[in-house]
C-alpha cells in the first residue's frame, strides 16, 4: 500500500488524474517540449488515461488524441480524445482505419508495459516486444520531423530498440523521470526528428513477433 500513496499518487488524486504516471509525461514534456496546441498525438497503452488527459490539455480543442489500450477505462475524456480498446499487436481494421484518418501524428507516446511475472528476463523481453511494435506503428503513422516517446524495462537487449530508433530519428535521448520510482527498471527513450522512413525494424520485428505472442497472451489473462 505504502508505495502507491507517495507524493505523486496524492498529487494525482488532488489534480484529478487517474494515475500518478501523468507526472512522467509532464517531466518528459518539460525536458523535451513535446506537446503543443493543435497536435495529433497517438497514445499507446493509454489506460487508465492520465497521459491522454495531459496531452489533451496541451493539444487543446483543436488537437486530437487517439488513445488505445488492451484494457478498458472508465475515465471521462474531453471530446478531442478518442479511446479505443485495442491490442497493439493485433490491431483491428477499425483501429487501422482510425489511425489512417488521424495520421500523420506529431507525436507517438508509448507507456505500454506488460503484466509483470516476477521473472526479470521475461518482463524485459515482453517490454522490448511492446517497444518494437510501438516503434513500428510510429514509423507508419508519424509525420516527418515528429517525435516518439517509449517506455522500456531496461535489460541486456536494449540495442534491439536503440539501433532502429537511431536509424529512424535524428536524435535519441534517454530520460528517467524523478516521478518514476527509483526501484523501477523502467526508463524512457525519446526520438526527435523522425526521418520519415516507413520501415526500420524488418529483422527485429520478426524476432518481436515470437515474443509478442506470449506477451499478448499474458496481458489477456489478467
Ligand atoms: C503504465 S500503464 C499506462 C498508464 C497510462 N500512460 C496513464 O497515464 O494512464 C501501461 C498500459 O499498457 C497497456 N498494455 C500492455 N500491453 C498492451 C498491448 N499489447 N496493447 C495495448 N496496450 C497494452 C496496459 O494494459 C496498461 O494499461
Amino acid at each position: 500500500m505504502k508505495e502507491y500513496r507517495d507524493h505523486y499518487f496524492l498529487k494525482a488524486k488532488r489534480e484529478r488524474y487517474p494515475a500518478r504516471s501523468v507526472y512522467k509525461l509532464k517531466e518528459l514534456d518539460a525536458r523535451f517540449h513535446l506537446l503543443r496546441p493543435g497536435q495529433h498525438v497517438l497514445d499507446l497503452g493509454a489506460a487508465p488515461g492520465s497521459w491522454s488527459l495531459a496531452a489533451a490539455e496541451k493539444a487543446g480543442a483543436n488537437g486530437l488524441i487517439l488513445a488505445c489500450d488492451i484494457r478498458d477505462t472508465v475515465t471521462i475524456f474531453p471530446p478531442q480524445v478518442i479511446f479505443m480498446r485495442e491490442d497493439v499487436f493485433n490491431r483491428s481494421s477499425e483501429f487501422e482505419a482510425k489511425l489512417a484518418t488521424c495520421a500523420p501524428f506529431d507525436l507517438v507516446l508509448s507507456d505500454m508495459a506488460p503484466n509483470t511475472t516476477g521473472s526479470r528476463c521475461t518482463d524485459q523481453a515482453r517490454s522490448l516486444a511492446l517497444t518494437l511494435e510501438a516503434l513500428h506503428v510510429s514509423c507508419l503513422y508519424l509525420k516527418q520531423g515528429g517525435a516518439f516517446v517509449v517506455k522500456i524495462f531496461m535489460g541486456p537487449d536494449m540495442q534491439e530498440l536503440l539501433a532502429p530508433m537511431r536509424k529512424a530519428f535524428g536524435q535519441v535521448r534517454s530520460f528517467k523521470p524523478k516521478s518514476s520510482r527509483a526501484e523501477s527498471k523502467e526508463t524512457f527513450y525519446v526520438g526527435i526528428g523522425f526521418r520519415g522512413m516507413k520501415t526500420v525494424t524488418p529483422v527485429v520485428a520478426d524476432t518481436a513477433v515470437s515474443v509478442l505472442d506470449s506477451a499478448t497472451d499474458a496481458s489477456l489473462k489478467t
